[in-house]
């Protein structure tokens, strides 16, 4: 599947901001692959921006979708009244906490009118049609999994390959279902583990996602069978990213721990620990996208402040060690590293 690629890094699609045509076009211009991010963007913005990334590459690249889930039972009026006296402190009004599907379904049609190679899913299983549809335009189909069960529930669902996500990665799990009891929501594999599982289980191309953020780590991986790494937190300070500033700026300020929440969207993410994730993480309900469109204006108010303490900043449990410069550069140097890696093991 990314057999044509000089170097299998793939710069994951990283939705809220991040991901930009110029950060994917550069990625695939210096020798490896990647997903724009389809999350939050209505049909015609990601039409716009696939555009825009063909007009800087002719390059392979692919676009990831949020699978809508069923709408939570949760009761969310006490998180509601939280969120009010959040706004309240940043001048705001808290945001309706409804569902949503994300305009998933003119999304899907958008992708497969687009024939791209490969489509990738997170937060549940695309439907077997949808599979069917998109196998139709000629494209792929990758599916999240983080543990074994999803990646034997995926592969019957007819999945071209996985993406492994370990529980070292940065902002949302992919799981299907999140357990409302549960923080961390589901079991949580740390990554080479959950390689080693879900290979045992099903013989589909793996992609490895999970605090990579080091050539040697994608040498691992690759010698552990992945046949490709994804990366995100690696590259959110890239010069060709669309990170916003106070975020960029925590991450290169490297203090913080890192922890999972609901705080922010109401499906467990990893993120840089804040005041608003230590506040309101032990409140949040399994409620995805209700909370996500609740504290949307407080994560705004709190960005045009330039104040970390109540913005979603993702990350992975490695961001301490992420660079910035051009996403070229990242790339050279983690093929360096990687090589150098490859080349010291003796046994
Ligand atoms: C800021 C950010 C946004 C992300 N958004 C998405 C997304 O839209 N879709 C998705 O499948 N994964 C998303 N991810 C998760 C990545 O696909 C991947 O699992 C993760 O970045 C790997 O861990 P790492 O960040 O330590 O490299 C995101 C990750 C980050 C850091």
């Amino acid at each position: 599947m990314f057999e044509d690629l000089c170097f299998p890094v793939l710069v994951a699609p990283m939705a809220g901001g991040p991901t930009t045509p110029e950060l994917v076009a550069a990625v695939v211009e210096a020798g490896g692959s990647g997903f724009l991010a389809a999350g939050y963007l209505k049909a015609g913005a990601l039409d716009d921006r696939i555009e825009r990334t063909r007009a800087l590459t002719n390059g392979r690249f692919g676009v990831n979708l949020f699978v809508p889930g069923a709408e939570s039972t949760e009761d969310l009026s006490g998180y509601v009244r939280r969120i009010e006296a959040e706004a309240e402190r940043y001048g705001t009004e808290p945001g309706h906490p409804h569902w949503d599907d994300d305009d998933y379904r003119a999304k899907l049609d958008l992708v497969a009118s687009q024939r791209l190679p490969f489509v990738s899913f997170t937060f549940d299983l695309p439907s077997p049609h949808d599979v069917a549809r998109l196998h139709e335009a000629g494209s792929k189909v990758i599916v999240t999994v983080t543990n074994p069960v999803e990646a034997v529930q995926a592969a019957v669902a007819g999945a071209d390959a996985l993406c492994v996500q370990g529980f070292e990665a940065g902002a949302h799990r992919g799981l299907f279902a999140d357990d409302p009891r549960d923080p961390a929501g589901g079991a949580t594999f740390g990554l080479l583990a959950l390689l080693r599982l879900v290979s045992a289980e099903v013989d589909l191309p793996l992609i490895a996602a999970g605090g990579l953020v080091h050539g040697a780590d994608i040498a691992a991986v690759l010698t552990a069978g992945a046949v490709a790494a994804q990366l995100g937190t690696a590259f959110l300070r890239a010069d060709e990213a669309g990170t916003q500033p106070v975020h960029r700026q925590a991450l290169a300020d490297a203090g913080r721990a890192t922890e999972f929440t609901r705080a922010f969207s109401g499906r467990p993410a990893r993120g840089l620990v804040n005041r608003f994730l230590t506040e309101n993480s032990g409140f949040a309900p399994a409620a995805y996208p209700q909370i996500h469109h609740l504290t949307r204006p407080v994560r705004a108010a709190a960005s045009t402040a330039g104040d970390p303490e109540a913005m979603n900043l993702w990350a992975g449990q490695t961001y301490p060690l992420a660079t910035s410069g051009p996403a070229a550069g990242i790339i050279a140097r983690l093929r360096e590293q990687a090589r150098a890696a490859a080349g010291q093991v003796k046994f």
